[in-house]
């Protein structure tokens, strides 16, 4: 007797397929016959592995307009706003818009988020609100945690101490923002400096890096070296790495491979990126997007992150990793098919990759869960951003939805409007 049993969804690999579940893992996939506790009928449906997002502020979300708009829309404005909003945040402020959030998270089907929480004030509010929301979430959502100095590892004087903590508290991952330190020399070192803690404390190591439209800002370079000295590998990201963006394309040709030999990974976030970078220019405009293809071209794991929603930095956002997906396919060109079904892939696949998540996937004893969309494969989610009928986290079915399609009553021509083209 199955606890659960999925009949008859897409895999993303065009793959159909029964997926049979017991306990907390899926114990058959194929053609699957038996009973079971629970049936979900998934014919015609896009089944996915769940929603990853690698790179999030859990503690500054759902805050918009508080305690006032960003009205020049830069990311510098957006860390004023957050001093002034943590200093008079709560403990229990915090857990409950963080909450909330997760509730959305967990209806789209977005099931992993790897959230940066600031280590800046001496009173670390934030950590321990963050905390508690991993362990009052743990058992459908997974929750990564990464000490991040927003301020600077040594722009404040106890910038550094709080970091380390923050670790001892509990945090997972150590952080890092190498282009807001005082000078470029005290950004190189403050990254020698994370590697060495990240590798002595055998933790993940996952730094806001040049984001920024400068293109003399080069900290991913020193972030590669010390990967590679430290043999971090893949348990190392860079978060935005925007100024590549805006780098001479021979230094870029240098760079690429050394990160390539990293092995570390790279989580830029389109939503932000498009809407942050290029403030201070005039036409043409830049993108501020990061190499996606050309990363991936030298075998590099990249993922496309959140980042935020509706706080400080962005007024809108949605927990809907395919929203993410969406933009950065625009905002990278990647419209070739390979390339969008990639995209899909990076929100799924390769985001749970950069997190080490364990038991990831739809594999026989892999963890049991996945989202069920209304949609007949990756590329239509990408498109349609559709309804999730159904999300599975843990061996449990966490969210249920209706189909929700258009009813017409157009003259002579009554019926029901689905938009999708694949699947039935
Ligand atoms: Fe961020």
């Amino acid at each position: 007797m199955f606890d659960l049993l999925i009949k008859g969804g897409t895999l993303p690999d065009a793959t159909v397929a029964d997926i049979a579940i017991k306990g907390d893992r899926i114990v058959d996939v194929g053609r699957v016959d038996g009973p079971a506790r629970e049936i979900i009928d998934a014919t015609g449906d896009l089944v996915s592995p769940p929603f990853v997002d690698p790179h999030f502020h859990l503690d500054a979300t759902l805050s918009y307009g508080l305690p006032r708009l960003n009205v020049s829309g830069t990311l510098l404005e957006g860390i004023e706003l957050w001093g002034e909003l943590r200093a008079i945040a709560t403990v229990d402020d915090m857990i409950a818009r963080a909450l909330r959030y997760c509730d959305w998270a967990a209806a789209m089907g977005l099931l992993a988020i790897r959230s940066h929480v600031d280590t800046t004030p001496d009173h670390l509010r934030g950590v321990t609100a963050m905390l508690e929301v991993k362990r009052q979430v743990a058992d459908y959502l997974d929750l990564q945690l990464v000490a991040f100095p927003q301020d600077g590892l040594y722009r404040t004087p106890t910038g550094r101490d709080n970091v380390l903590r923050a670790l001892d508290m509990g945090v997972d991952v150590v952080g890092g923002i190498p282009h807001f330190e005082r000078t470029m020399g005290e950004g190189a070192d403050s990254l020698r400096d994370l590697a060495r803690i990240a590798a002595d404390r055998g933790l993940m190591w996952d730094v806001h890096c040049d984001e920024t439209d400068d293109p003399q800002s080069r900290h991913v370079e020193t972030m590669a070296r010390e990967v590679t000295r430290h043999g971090l590998g893949a348990r190392a990201a860079g978060s935005h790495l925007t100024s590549m963006h805006s780098m001479d394309n021979y230094y870029v040709s240098k760079l690429l491979p050394l990160i390539a030999e990293s092995g570390m990974t790279a989580i830029p976030n389109p939503l932000i990126n498009i809407t942050i970078q290029g403030r201070h220019d005039t036409f043409p405009k830049r993108r501020g997007l990061t190499r996606v293809r050309e990363m991936q071209a030298h075998g590099i794991t990249v993922g496309w992150g959140q980042d935020c929603v509706m706080d400080p930095w962005y007024s809108l956002g949605t927990a809907d990793m395919l929203d993410v997906a969406f933009m950065g396919l625009h905002v990278a060109q990647m419209t070739h098919p390979a390339e969008m079904a990639r995209c899909f892939a990076m929100v799924t696949d390769a985001n749970a990759a950069i997190m080490n998540l364990e038991g990831y996937g739809l594999k026989v004893g892999d963890k049991a869960s996945l989202v069920v969309l209304d949609a007949g494969n990756p590329v239509e989610a990408l498109r349609l951003r559709p309804d999730r009928l159904a999300v599975v986290s843990k061996g449990k079915v966490i969210s249920r939805q209706a189909r929700n399609d258009a009813r017409l009553d157009l003259p002579g021509r009554p019926g029901t409007v689905r938009r999708r083209h694949g699947g039935s």
